[in-house]
């Protein structure tokens, strides 16, 4: 216990610094009404029904024109606003709910509010935009919360899947619900089910929790992550269930300051740090912090993973008591990474991979190889700590067991009680 309160705090320190306060300055808000907490907003909240903006909710109607009107109402306002989605189904074609809105620098909150099914259009001549459903940007101080529902409709995108049908071109589908350059964000208690491509991602944020939510895809389902992280800073995800095709979290370059904390995961890929360093390019990301983990049938456990001749860095970087069931590669760092048709050549450049802890692991690998850290040649992981590993087959006792696959990796010390070993 100690050593982990040791480990724990210098990170926590840096990551819960000044640029966390404000957002974890928002009252506690029970149900119903929410309380207001800031200074600014002592106004009660307006609630906008997007029902009383002729949205139909009969999710065969297009209520796009409703929602936008509604939003542009609530946007617009001068007091804190609550945006209602009442408990029906929705249709809505791709949208973006635009910002900056009034009096943003007030800290008012708005809030969309769903409580029910919000489903995409499965027309895909309806997608001018082929990357995005819905978007949401340049919103500060956005809550989106309830317990309904954005269903992204996917079947018809994962058909036309090249990863699917090999014999049809490789071309984009839309993630269902992107933040982009909203601040002070807060994604609470939502479902998000069978995304057209990625379920949640958050691109240029600053200052974001993301709470209590499930989203969930058949495990065949192509490239469906579950929460993209790229170029965001300061996100907390807690308490997510996250079982899809692909990824369960994926975290791409210029994101830091991450916390993960009871996370569960599976059917998927487990979680991912990358790919980086695809086309050459140089990507960033430092601390990232997973804690409390449950991984169950996923193909990776905690990942790294790089592509070969990109530069830049991963670096700080810990995965902390995490429980594997039947997890294929449970802890995998991959430093020749490629995903293309045509195989990858081999470069000298990397993205350098340093100062990672993985501590108190335990559970079962599918596969024989439980431990996999496949590092760069010419820039070998550095400063790596391991301890507190345990990682046996499920196959029963009869069966070999596992073992580590270790190549150019540094230690920082030597790993202590870790089975296999490298
Ligand atoms: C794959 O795509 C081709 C070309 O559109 C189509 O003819 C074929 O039926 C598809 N296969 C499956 C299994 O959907
Ligand atoms: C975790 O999230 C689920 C919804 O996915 C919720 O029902 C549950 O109460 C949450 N648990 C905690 C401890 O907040
Ligand atoms: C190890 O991790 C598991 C799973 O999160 C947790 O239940 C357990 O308390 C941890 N052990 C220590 C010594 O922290």
């Amino acid at each position: 216990m100690s050593r982990k309160i040791h480990l724990l705090l210098p990170l926590l320190l840096v990551i819960f610094s000044a640029s966390f306060s404000l957002s974890f300055s928002h009252g506690v808000h029970r149900k119903g009404m929410p309380k207001i907490s800031s200074l600014a907003s002592s106004r009660p909240y307006k609630i906008i029904n997007v029902d009383d903006f002729g949205a139909k909710g009969d999710g065969k109607t297009d209520d796009s024109k409703a929602f936008k009107s509604a939003w542009n109402k609530a946007c617009s306002s001068e007091d804190p606003v609550v945006l209602l989605v009442p408990n029906n189904k929705y249709l809505l074609k791709p949208m973006r709910f635009s910002g900056p809105c009034k009096s943003d620098q007030l800290n008012n909150h708005r809030i969309l509010r769903i409580k029910g099914t919000i489903v995409a259009s499965d027309d895909r001549s309806d997608y001018k935009d082929r990357r995005h459903w819905l978007v949401f940007e340049e919103i500060d101080h956005l809550r989106v919360e309830g317990s309904g529902t954005f269903d992204g409709n996917g079947k018809i995108w994962w058909q036309k899947s090249c990863k699917i049908n090999k014999s049809l071109p490789c071309s984009a589908a839309p993630t269902a619900v992107t933040f982009i350059r909203c601040n002070h964000l807060r994604v609470a208690g939502l479902n998000f089910l069978n995304a057209q491509k990625m379920h949640l991602s958050f691109q240029k944020c600053v200052n974001v929790k993301a709470l209590n939510l499930k989203l969930t895809a058949p495990e065949h389902s192509p490239n469906t992550d579950g929460i993209h992280i790229t170029a965001t800073r300061n996100i907390r995800l807690s308490n997510c269930t996250i079982g899809t095709g692909d990824d369960c979290i994926s975290i791409v370059s210029g994101s830091k300051n991450i916390l993960a904390t009871d996370i569960t995961c599976g059917p998927g890929h487990g979680i991912s740090i990358g790919s980086l360093g695809a086309r050459n390019s140089e990507d960033h990301v430092s601390n990232v912090f997973v804690d409390r983990a449950t991984f169950t049938g996923t193909t990776n456990g905690v990942r790294i993973k790089t592509w070969q001749g990109g530069s830049g860095y991963a670096k700080v970087i810990r995965f902390l008591n995490i429980i594997m069931n039947r997890v294929k590669n449970p802890i995998i760092i991959d430093q020749d990474y490629c995903d293309q048709k045509k195989p990858c050549h081999e470069q000298k450049s990397a993205v350098q991979i340093s100062n990672v802890i993985y501590s108190n692991i335990t559970g079962t690998s599918s596969s024989k190889v439980a431990i996999k850290l496949d590092c760069s040649e010419n820039l070998p992981c550095q400063d790596i700590v391991m301890h507190d590993v345990n990682l046996v087959t499920n196959h029963g006792k009869d069966d070999d067991n596992v073992k580590a696959s270790c190549e150019n990796v540094h230690f920082k010390r030597t790993p202590r009680k870790v089975f296999p070993s490298c």
